[in-house]
C-alpha cells in the first residue's frame, strides 16, 4: 500500500489496537439542521478530545471547527438529495479531491445504495473517487447506505460491503445486524458500524461491543453520541468499549457514575 494512503489510514484506525471511534456529524448534508447539531460548534467541541476522527462536510468543517485542533478529518464528499425526497439514493460527488486535500482530509467518504435505482451511479462514483484518491494517497470510506425499502440483514449488508471493498474502498461503514460475523468475514477491508437512530445509551454500547466482538474496527457513530443527554459521558463510554474492551455495563458504570459535565 502506498505510504501516504497507509499513513492517513493509520490516523483514523489506530495502529495500537486497530480500532477506531469515529464521530459522525455529517447528517446535515441531507437532513439539514439535525437535532443535537443545531449549534455544531457548541455541541461538538467538547467531544473532540475523545474522537479518533471527525466525519463531516466541508461547510461545517470550514465554519464550525477550529483549524488549530488536531483531529483527522473524514470528509463527506457525496450528496445531492434531501430527506424531502422519497429516494435518497440519487447522490453524486459534491467535493473535488483538490478541495479535500486543501482541507487536509485524512479520508473522503461517499455513500453507495446497492439495490436502489441509482445503484450503478453510486458504485461508479465510488470507483472514480478511489482512482482520484489513489492519485494523491487519500483513502476512501464507503458508506453502505440503506434505503427505506432495503433490509438491514447480513445477506444485504455483506453484499454491499463486499461490493464497496471490491470497488476499492479502504474502509467500509455499514450497519450492525444479526450474523454480523458474516459481513466481517467476507469483507477484506476494515469495517466500522454506524450507530443509527438514537436508542438508549446501554443499547448503543451493546451495539458497539457486539460489532467489535464480531471483528469490526470500531464505530462511526453520530446520533447516539451527540443526541445523548450527556454526550461527553457517552463518547467516553464508547471509547471504553471499543479501545479497552469493556463490557457495555462496565463502560456505562465507569463513566456515568462519575461526574462529567
Ligand atoms: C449518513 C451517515 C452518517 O454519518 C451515519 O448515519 C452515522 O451516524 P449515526 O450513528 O447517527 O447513524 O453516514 O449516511
Amino acid at each position: 500500500m502506498d505510504y501516504g494512503l497507509k499513513n492517513r489510514l493509520s490516523r483514523i484506525i489506530k495502529p495500537e489496537d486497530n480500532r477506531t471511534v469515529m464521530l459522525a456529524i455529517d447528517h446535515g448534508y441531507f437532513m439539514g439542521p439535525t437535532s443535537g447539531l443545531e449549534d455544531v460548534k457548541g455541541a461538538i467541541t467538547p467531544l473532540l478530545p475523545y474522537a479518533d476522527s471527525l466525519m463531516l462536510t466541508r461547510g461545517i468543517l470550514r465554519n464550525q471547527i477550529d483549524a488549530r485542533i488536531d483531529i483527522p478529518i473524514v470528509l463527506r464528499v457525496s450528496g445531492g438529495t434531501s430527506i424531502l425526497k422519497d429516494d435518497l439514493s440519487d447522490e453524486d460527488i459534491t467535493v473535488s479531491m483538490e478541495d479535500a486535500i486543501r482541507l487536509n482530509a485524512s479520508a473522503v467518504a461517499l455513500s453507495i445504495f446497492v439495490g436502489s435505482k441509482n445503484e450503478k451511479q453510486g458504485i461508479i462514483n465510488l470507483a472514480k473517487l478511489v482512482d482520484e484518491g489513489n492519485r494523491y494517497g487519500i483513502p476512501v470510506l464507503a458508506v453502505t447506505a440503506v434505503g427505506r425499502e432495503m433490509a438491514r440483514d447480513a445477506r444485504y449488508l455483506s453484499l454491499s460491503s463486499r461490493i464497496a471493498a471490491e470497488t476499492g474502498a479502504s474502509i467500509v461503514k455499514t450497519y450492525y445486524c444479526d450474523d454480523f460475523e458474516k459481513v466481517i468475514s467476507t469483507c477484506p477491508v476494515p469495517v466500522v458500524v454506524a450507530g443509527g437512530k438514537k436508542t438508549g445509551e446501554k443499547e448503543a454500547l451493546e451495539l458497539a461491543y457486539n460489532a467489535v466482538k464480531c471483528g469490526a474496527a470500531g464505530v462511526d457513530m453520530g446520533r447516539n453520541i451527540f443526541q445523548s443527554e450527556r454526550p461527553v459521558n457517552m463518547i467516553k463510554a464508547v471509547r471504553a468499549v471499543v479501545h479497552e474492551g469493556l463490557a457495555p455495563e462496565e463502560a456505562y458504570n465507569a463513566v456515568y457514575n462519575v461526574d462529567t459535565p
